[in-house]
């Protein structure tokens, strides 16, 4: 920051805001870019009793960063907030960073926080080198891997995809008409028990069935493709893969999970790559994940062809 630079802050309520904001955020995570309007869909199902504050900080006028604070309510952790900066990599000086950082600071002091939570991509050198010197503690690493669709020769895989005896293959959409009354139920029980065993930071906590619920029906839910493998009318195992709205050759795997009575039987490696032909198909052209150093199929994803392109990094801090 030059000796005359000023900051002001602006507090985020309008689409025109939102706007604002998802072009300073889509600078620090061009894997995925969002839209103001998604960007202000998201914020509307955020729950109305837990903490937010979403900030623009302009520098001399002009938009700089986009800071987002949020109580962690999906940890099992009271008064943990989760911040997230975004700003134009190429442009932050440390000395910005730690400004920036300062405002984050006090804004969540302001909620009540007692332990910061953030993630940081490796390829934000200044952000990472700021955060160990401000004494944020490393915990959780994820390497993010990136598939180059159109270079996935599905041929090679074609022997490799036949179902184990006595499951059967059904997309997202077949299995809504095949069960009108019980899929969101079906989606969802799908989503939890595959979460409760991914690798996070802080103890899972499942999403209400009417939260769940909320977030399907939104306007977005059509960008989701899923394939499951079923065992009679129970999904046993599925992957899932997101477009964004803004990019939409861009996706990423929402998530990838067998239940627990039917792992090791190759259900989440056949998914897979049956899912990323249906990403093809819907003209996706690179596919972004990111999972846990040790989850079984971080492997998986580099034998299939995803490569190594950055890590996310968990920091927290104890600030009470
Ligand atoms: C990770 C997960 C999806 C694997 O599902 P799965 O159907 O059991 O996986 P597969 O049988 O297709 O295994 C594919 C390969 O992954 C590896 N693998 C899977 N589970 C493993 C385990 N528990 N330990 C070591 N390697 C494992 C193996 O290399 C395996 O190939 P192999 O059996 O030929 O050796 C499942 O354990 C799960 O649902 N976990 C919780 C959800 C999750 O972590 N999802 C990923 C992040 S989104």
């Amino acid at each position: 920051m030059s000796q005359n630079s000023k900051f002001d802050i602006q507090v985020i309520s309008t689409l025109e805001h939102f706007e604002r904001a998802s072009l300073l955020r889509n600078l620090s995570f061009t894997h995925g870019p969002i839209s103001g309007q998604e960007m202000l869909h998201h914020t509307e199902l955020f729950p109305k009793d837990k903490k937010m504050r979403k900030l623009i900080v302009q520098k001399d006028g002009v938009d700089f960063a986009y800071l987002s604070i949020l109580e962690a309510y999906w940890a099992d952790e009271a008064d943990l907030i989760s911040w997230n900066l975004s700003f134009d990599p190429a442009q932050i000086t440390r000395q910005e960073y730690f400004a920036l950082y300062e405002i984050c600071l006090a804004n969540s002091l302001e909620l009540g926080a007692k332990k910061l939570n953030h993630w940081a991509e490796s390829t934000q050198v200044i952000a990472v080198q700021c955060l160990r010197e401000l004494g944020y503690v490393e915990g959780q690493k994820n390497p993010c891997t990136r598939l180059d669709v159109e270079a996935f020769d599905l041929q090679k895989w074609k022997d490799s995809v036949q179902l184990p005896a006595g499951f059967y293959l059904m997309t997202g959409d077949e299995v809504k008409e095949a069960h009108p009354d019980t899929w969101k139920h079906m989606f969802w029980r799908f989503e939890m028990d595959s979460l409760a065993d991914v690798p996070l930071p802080s103890p899972f906590i499942e999403t209400t069935f009417e939260k769940f619920e909320e977030e399907i029906s939104g306007p977005y839910a059509h960008l989701m493709h899923r394939v499951f493998a079923m065992d009679g009318n129970k999904i046993a195992s599925g992957s899932q893969i997101e477009r964004y709205a803004a990019n939409p050759s861009l996706g990423h795997i929402a998530i990838s999970g067998t239940m627990r009575e039917h792992r090791r039987k190759g259900l989440a490696r056949i998914l897979k790559i049956l899912s990323i032909e249906s990403a093809k198909e819907a003209g996706i052209k690179f596919i972004y994940t990111d999972n846990e150093q040790s989850n079984p199929l971080l492997k998986v994803n580099f034998e299939l062809g995803y490569e190594h392109i950055s890590d996310f990094m968990n920091f927290t801090k104890e600030v009470i």
